[in-house]
């Protein structure tokens, strides 16, 4: 059964999730954090700064990432490597060696691939920051007709490319595909929090908790995982109390079925 822990606002949401991670820091010896990039976890990433200016020290962490855009260098503005490094990294005391990020310029893709799953399974995640994409992508895991389990090459559904394209100045730019972690992967963690924010995550959210799985939602998989929670502002919780709530956008289903 997964746990849904609602609050009136994403501010309240987010320090919550710090707690759990501040406790995790100071129980475990030697933590390790499973993060995610986007909008929706640059305030926990703040709050976690704030708690190294008290006295949090990150030098016993480890972070693994989800996911990295394909053919965007380590320090490109929207590399996620990029966005690590300036949301967390650089502000903390954590060795860089000790966290790990997909690299999107590897000249052979599949061997990357393959780096990354020897990574992810040579460590435990005790706790995986999660996001959610309004289509219901976790790390860059699209809807399609099946779901691969482990570290992947993935094509950006039509919807994620739009999502993602306010970051960038032309939407050439935009990268089609990244490395994700898989499904598997993702589900292999001892603790998983999806944060989710705002209006736009309603149906994803509610879709995942919907008591079906389903590859044309995969967040919905995480209901095989024993110990879930879902994060919510009351906007991205809408739905669960209004099952009328539409997909934020009929046109771009986002979706290859
Ligand atoms: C991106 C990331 C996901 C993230 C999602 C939502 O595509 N790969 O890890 O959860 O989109 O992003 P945001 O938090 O900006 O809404």
């Amino acid at each position: 059964m997964m746990k849904v822990r609602r609050f009136s606002t994403a501010a309240l949401a987010t320090v919550y999730v710090a707690a759990q991670i501040e406790s995790l820091m100071t129980r475990e010896a030697e933590p390790v954090l499973g993060l995610a990039t986007g909008s929706t976890p640059i305030n926990l990433y703040r709050q976690l700064v704030e708690f190294h200016h008290q006295g949090l020290s990150f030098s016993h962490v480890t972070t693994i990432n989800l996911d990295e855009y394909v053919g965007l260098a380590a320090d490109h503005p929207q590399s996620y490597r990029r966005f690590m490094d300036d949301h967390l990294f650089s502000q903390i005391d954590i060795p860089l060696a000790n966290t790990f990020v997909p690299n999107g310029m590897a000249p052979n893709l599949d061997r990357e691939c393959d780096r990354y799953d020897a990574i992810v399974n040579a460590h435990t995640i005790d706790l995986q920051i999660l996001g959610i994409g309004r289509n219901g992508h976790i790390g860059f895991n699209e809807p399609d007709i099946s779901l691969k389990t482990r570290t992947h090459v993935i094509d950006l559904t039509e919807d994620t490319i739009q999502a993602n394209a306010r970051f960038f100045s032309t939407e050439a730019e935009v990268p089609t595909r990244a490395i994700t972690m898989g499904i598997q992967s993702i589900l292999q963690a001892q603790s998983i929090f999806l944060m989710a924010f705002g209006r736009d995550k309603a149906w994803a959210v509610k879709r995942a908790l919907s008591g079906e799985v389903s590859t044309e939602v995969p967040a919905s998989f995480l209901q095989m995982h024993p110990n879930v929670t879902f994060v919510l502002d009351a906007e991205a919780a809408v739905a669960l109390d209004d099952p009328r709530t539409p997909y934020p956008d009929q046109e771009n289903l986002g979706s290859r079925l």
